[in-house]
């Protein structure tokens, strides 16, 4: 079996999965990680292979920087994919259906999916220390059907899709913190998906809090109503929502 993976992940928990799956396939595998613009400018074409394809969930869609590389910038000849949706405990809606559609118009069919539970972005509060071994075994379980033999199968969701996250309006990005001076950490520009931060223009910004993380607290999303939505999470998606296979 030869397989590629496919990846955008600005805090990095789903190409870990992705990872983690190919890796007890114990199969090699090539990894293409579309997360950074540059990355981004390169097309990918691909021929018999099995697509291990692991995204986030954005607005219970896929992102849409991820959706428009699909449509433009992959080709795909004998192949069939898998799809790793990771998800911040909240919900994942139609990013399934809607990963399906963007790979059948390519001629990739799905034989299996998965949502997985993982932090979400915005907060340490909320999916907190997902994955866990739970969630590990059903990646576990994903590999051992990559090994097998497998159909289509067709994962829940709505079409149409839930309306795509509206963009901000004004625009808005990550500040220096109050206690802070100057972004010390250099990697909060290099993770940028998109170079918002260097060229500090808000209206790049995904707000997939990459740049936050890592900044050791330099960095801020102050805007309120960021700042209300992710209090909102923290009070509404506590009770943990379990990871789920789809397989053929
Ligand atoms: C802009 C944005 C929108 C998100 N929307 C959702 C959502 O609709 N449902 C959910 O459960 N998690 C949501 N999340 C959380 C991410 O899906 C989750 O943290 C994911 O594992 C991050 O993946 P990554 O580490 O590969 O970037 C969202 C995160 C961001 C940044």
């Amino acid at each position: 079996m030869n397989l590629t993976l496919l990846t955008f992940s600005p805090t990095g928990q789903s190409k870990a999965c992705a990872l983690a799956v190919a890796k007890a396939t114990k199969q090699e595998f090539a990894l293409f990680d579309v997360t950074h613009f540059i990355q981004r400018r390169k097309s990918l074409s691909v021929e018999d292979t099995t697509l291990i394809i692991a995204i986030p969930v954005y607005g219970g869609r896929v992102p849409l920087l991820f959706a428009e590389y699909v449509k433009n910038q992959l080709t795909a000849h004998n192949c069939d994919a898998i799809v790793i949706a990771t998800f911040g405990n909240r919900a994942v809606e139609d990013a399934l259906v809607e990963m399906e559609d963007l790979l059948s118009a390519k001629g990739i069919p799905l034989t299996a999916a998965a949502s997985i539970g993982c932090q979400h972005s915005y907060s340490d509060r909320v999916g907190q220390k997902r994955p866990d071994i739970e969630d590990f075994q059903l990646l576990d379980r994903l590999a051992v059907h990559l090994n097998g033999k497998r159909t289509i199968v067709h994962p829940p969701g709505n079409r149409p899709y839930r309306q795509a996250m509206p963009r901000a309006n004004p625009p808005y990005m990550p500040a220096l913190a109050a206690s802070s001076e100057t972004i010390s950490n250099r990697q909060c520009y290099r993770v940028c998906p998109t170079g918002a931060l260097a060229k500090q223009d808000p209206t790049l910004c995904i707000h997939c809090c990459a740049c936050i993380q890592i900044s050791n607290h330099e960095l801020i999303m102050d805007n309120p109503w960021f700042v209300n939505f992710t209090k909102n999470l923290e009070a509404t998606c506590q009770k943990r929502i379990e990871s789920i296979l789809y397989l053929s």
